[in-house]
């Protein structure tokens, strides 16, 4: 049958809507709850909506009963500090799963390579149903950053990175393209990362904000780009030899018993 996916994110995987005018808005994403959710990078996480409405952020499909990424409870506490927040995820009017600010200390572009990983978040999703892909709202002006997307992690051919600006708003189908965030900078970066179903709904909002499939990257040095190549590669041999250790060691172990 085939999930329900949106025919803007079918060529590239991800979209770019029109920029939000974050200006405008107190800067809520300071007053609400964070916990140290561990993700890829330096991370901590403030949910507006979780599994059953409390501030944790697991996967739906580590509770119980198990479930997909949708139907996410929002969390009073959080969202009455944060309205203009909660109406901007909801305002698509698509079911939401997860909804939180992730809070990312600065991350070269190197580590950034490293973080490059893909989302389960589809995990359990009926066939026939809606895809789910994540929106994300940029919060901080992070005018040096930007968001890399890559069809293959260890393959930099046809890289995109997109621009971080306060108000940059992008839909990604974070289970099929590689992604995570290089973050030049001093301060921490704040950015709204909401699941969304596809459907109808999500269309019509990518149309009301003009989505686009192609943006040009944003520019960096040669040697900037190469220096990071090497050192997800340094990172990645790095872990690779620890997990081999690891995994002689517990031969060595059942051996021994
Ligand atoms: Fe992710």
């Amino acid at each position: 049958m085939g999930y329900i996916k949106s025919a803007a994110l079918e060529e590239t995987g991800y979209v770019v809507l029109d920029r939000y005018n974050q200006e405008l808005d107190p800067k809520e994403w300071l007053d609400i709850e964070y916990n140290d959710w561990k993700s890829s990078g330096d991370t901590r996480f403030a949910p507006l909506a979780s599994a059953f409405g409390d501030i944790e952020c697991n996967g739906f499909w580590n509770h119980k009963p198990p479930r997909t990424d949708k139907d996410g409870v929002w969390i009073e506490s959080q969202t009455e500090k944060a309205p203009n927040l909660t109406r901007r995820a909801q305002e698509p009017g698509a079911n939401v799963g997860r909804c939180r600010v992730i809070e990312l200390q600065p991350t070269p572009y190197g580590e950034c390579l490293y973080n490059l990983h893909q989302d389960d978040n589809n995990r359990l999703n009926p066939d026939g149903t809606g895809w789910v892909v994540r929106g994300f709202f940029n919060l901080t002006d992070d005018t040096e950053s930007y968001f890399v997307l890559r069809e293959n992690r260890t393959d930099p051919q046809g890289e995109t990175r997109i621009a971080l600006p306060a108000g940059a708003q992008l839909i990604i189908d974070t289970q099929r393209l590689w992604h995570a965030a290089t973050h030049n900078g001093t301060d921490p970066r704040y950015c709204l990362i909401t699941s969304w179903t596809s459907g109808p709904e999500l269309d019509a909002y990518i149309e009301k904000y003009h989505g686009v499939n192609h943006v040009d990257s944003v520019e960096v040095a040669q040697d900037v780009l190469d220096a990071g190549y090497a050192e997800q590669a340094r990172k990645d041999a790095a872990r690779a030899a620890y997990y081999a250790a690891k995994g002689q060691a517990e031969v060595r172990a059942m051996s021994e018993a």
